[in-house]
């Protein structure tokens, strides 16, 4: 709802109230509805001031609303009213006005906000455009050029910045209600024609045409098949080309395209996701509102390599002390060198209020006593990493946080070998671990909630998604990789090109294919773990089955060739020399696996899209379903967030556990039937879950969790 009081004098105060962001509900709006008439018909108010209860303008349009029938006032007749009133109407903005938030502020006749607030368009995040007139009154305000800009990114921009592009009339350090309402009552009685932007034109640039041209093609290259940012720059060519009336009419025909869509959809379901897994439990009941985190100021980090380095960088960024240990001399000079060059780079990026933490480095594992947590990040090499924790069982202080960023090795059999194992949990980033989104905290069963619990904040604090998961090889997103890379080298024995299974991939929205991705992390890594597993290496015959199970050595065979991919030049493609970027078709991959072929007697058949996607993705995806059977994911939800924010799954597919459901489940089952059902296409065999819930009706991803906890009850 809206709160309607007038201040003493002529000045009425209009102040949103819909906790936690004062998002634009239905009664909210109807509320402002409502106080606007009041305001316009007391002769004693002269000026309106429209502000957010708490420290909080506005969020925005109510997410929630948008899944079932709008109800209430609609919003674009609500800001247009707003703007013809006759008394100066102003915007005092705290804390967020962002979306239609912002719109509802770009409809009042001045805008005022706080030093700390933050302002934005981010729409097209949720798979939407400004569609409350943004897209028709932002460039009309700032000009093309900067609308197009926040416009297809939704990026966030200070108030700072908002002030330097026009968006606002004034900052202050001080209560911008209070300097809001000062503000209105000078200008009461000033004529309003010029504030009000639906009346003016759109600032742009000579060459206009070439500009939208321009920002048309990198957004459809960036946006890899999502269509709200091109729906955007649509939008921004009406507002350039068009009178207003007709760029709102451009504005609704677009957002009714987008409001209705499956990415708008996925999109949505995705920014609730990621709220969904902060709010993390455990199977023994622990959860986020239950346990209690420690706050860690000083950390280590053992193992300065790829993974290590980064690390020590994504801590010093939050202000957090770094010992940082490495074993090799060589390591650990260039580290030295490295690590505080990575560190200050980002810090500027990033433009930090605090600054970062020491770091302070050392050949020394005796050096991590004083830590209260140290990131373990040494070779994926169970031995070594028991030998590690056992020595920092026995350096570090009783309480000290022992974490692993092992990528799927058993936390409990680490846990073990310390006197405290529920203060061992795996805190599993991606490279760049500093740049990445994604962190999956690792639980065993002796893990304690607190020690989840720190972890969990730990990345909160770093800027990363943290989702809690359980204890299996893999955990979660190299778990459910390992199916989907299989069927890849399969689809290559059975007659595609790494191009082929790449292009598929690609144009379903992954930034890059298997291949291509294996080439950029080094076919090798997966090469040492297949070698540690008895898979392959000396001694192992040369077959397709390998311990009971379809095996393709395919991948091992590009190694033993010296083809690591973009290190060496050469893997699935060829590069212009050792660290080339650029991939091409490499014709020496073409006969390695005609060779491959005729040597196993295997016929190469002509492979369409549709087949690479079904078998790549609905495998990925069929794992996905026995994780949640296993309840090492709490929900579809957390498996989503990682594919989301780890693995490239384009966003605006959601997920793969909500695409499956947009796919439809039985559709899901019957293909992996299919599939399973050839004599040649192993693992493939429907999940025991997929099939509960296809024989339960298919329910929406959202009811998957429920269902589940009561099979188990059940069960
Ligand atoms: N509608 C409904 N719920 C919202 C919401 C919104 N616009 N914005 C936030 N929420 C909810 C969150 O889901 C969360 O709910 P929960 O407590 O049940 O999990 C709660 O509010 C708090 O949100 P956060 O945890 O994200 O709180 P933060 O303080 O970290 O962030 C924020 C606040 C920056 C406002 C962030 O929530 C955000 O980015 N919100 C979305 C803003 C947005 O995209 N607005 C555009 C909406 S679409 C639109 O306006 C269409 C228009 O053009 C017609
Ligand atoms: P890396 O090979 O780049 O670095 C490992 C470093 O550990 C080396 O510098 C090595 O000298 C050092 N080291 C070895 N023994 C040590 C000891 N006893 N004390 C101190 N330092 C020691 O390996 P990378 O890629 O950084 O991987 C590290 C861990 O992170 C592994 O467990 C890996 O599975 C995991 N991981 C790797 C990812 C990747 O993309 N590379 C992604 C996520 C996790």
């Amino acid at each position: 709802m809206a709160r309607y009081s007038r201040l003493p004098g002529s000045v009425a105060l209009i102040t949103l109230h819909n906790p936690p962001v004062n998002a634009l509900s239905a009664a909210v709006r109807q509320g402002i509805v409502d106080a606007v008439q009041r305001a316009l018909k007391d002769p004693k108010v002269t000026s309106v001031v429209i502000c957010g209860q708490n420290g909080k303008f506005c969020g925005g349009a109510d997410i929630r609303e948008f899944a079932g029938p709008m109800s209430g006032p609609p919003l674009v007749p609500m800001i247009h009213a707003i703007e013809a009133v006759d008394k100066p109407v102003a915007a005092a903005i705290e804390g967020v006005a962002l979306g239609g938030g912002l719109e509802l502020a770009l409809g009042c006749h001045y805008r005022i906000a706080h030093s700390k607030a933050v302002l934005g368009l981010p729409e097209v995040t949720l798979g939407l455009l400004p569609g409350a007139g943004g897209s028709q009154r932002l460039p009309r305000l700032i000009g093309l050029t900067a609308a197009l800009d926040l416009i297809t990114t939704g990026r966030h921009v200070s108030a700072a910045e908002a002030l330097k592009l026009g968006i606002l009339d004034q900052v202050t350090d001080n209560n911008a209600v209070d300097l809001a309402v000062e503000f209105v009552r000078s200008v009461a009685g000033q004529p309003l024609d010029s504030r009000r932007l639906s009346t003016l034109p759109c600032p742009c640039p000579p060459d206009v045409d070439s500009l939208l041209d321009k920002v048309m093609s990198k957004v459809r290259q960036r946006s890899r098949g999502a269509l709200a940012p091109v729906a955007c720059v649509q939008a921004l060519r009406a507002a350039a080309s068009l009178p207003y009336a007709q760029g709102m009419e451009k504005e609704r025909e677009l957002m009714a395209t987008l409001f209705n869509s499956g990415q708008a959809r996925a999109l949505q379901y995705a920014f609730f996701s990621q709220r969904v897994v902060g709010k993390w439990s455990l199977p023994s009941g622990a959860s986020w509102d239950n346990s209690t985190a420690r706050t860690i100021s000083k950390a280590a980090v053992i193992g300065l390599g790829t993974m290590g380095r980064g690390i020590v960088v994504a801590l010093a960024l939050t202000g957090i002390s770094v010992v940082a240990v490495e074993t090799q001399e060589k390591q650990l000079a260039e580290a030295s060198r490295v690590v505080p060059a990575m560190l200050q780079r980002e810090a500027g990026r990033r433009r930090l209020a605090t600054p970062p933490g020491v770091i302070s480095f050392s050949s020394n594992l005796q050096d991590v006593s004083e830590v209260e947590l140290v990131i373990e990040a040494v070779f994926e090499d169970m031995s070594l990493k028991l030998q590690v924790f056992k020595h920092l069982a026995s350096v570090c202080r009783p309480g000290t946080l022992l974490c692993s960023n092992t990528s799927g090795l058993d936390i409990d059999q680490l846990a073990a070998v310390t006197q405290s194992p529920g203060l061992v949990v795996g805190m599993h980033f991606f490279a760049p671990a500093h740049v990445m989104k994604l962190l999956e905290v690792v639980y065993g069963p002796r893990s304690s909630p607190e020690a989840v619990a720190t972890a969990m904040q730990l990345g909160k604090r770093m800027g990363k998604v943290g989702v809690a998961v359980g204890n299996c090889p893999g955990f979660v997103g190299n778990r459910m990789l390992k199916p989907y890379l299989e069927q890849a080298n399969f689809l290559l024995e059975e007659g595609a090109t790494p191009q082929q299974v790449d292009e598929a991939l690609e144009e379903f929205g992954f930034p890059m294919g298997v291949f291509r991705m294996s080439d950029l992390s080094g076919l090798d890594v997966g090469w040492r773990i297949r070698k540690e597993a008895g898979l392959t290496g000396p001694g192992v015959e040369s077959t397709r089955t390998r311990q009971g199970r379809r095996y393709s050595p395919l991948p091992d065979q590009m190694c033993e060739a010296g083809r690591l991919g973009q290190k060496t030049g050469k893997g699935w493609y060829q590069y212009d020399g050792p660290g080339g970027r650029v991939a091409r078709s490499d014709p020496w991959v073409d006969i390695f696996l005609e060779t491959y072929r005729a040597e196993h007697g295997l016929v190469a058949r002509s492979i369409t899209p549709e087949e690479i996607l079904e078998r790549c993705l609905y495998a990925l995806i069929n794992e996905g379903f026995n994780i949640l059977q296993d309840a090492v994911a709490a929900g579809p939800e957390d498996i989503d967030a990682i594919y989301v924010f780890g693995y490239g799954w384009p966003r605006h597919r959601g997920g793969p556990m909500f695409h499956a459901g947009q796919v439809g489940l039985g559709r899901i089952l019957e293909r992996l039937n299919h599939h399973h059902s050839h004599p040649d296409v192993p693992h493939l065999k429907p999940s025991t879950l997929l099939r509960r819930l296809v024989a339960a009706g298919s329910p929406p991803v959202q009811k998957w969790r429920e269902f589940i906890n009561k099979e188990r009850v059940h069960s």
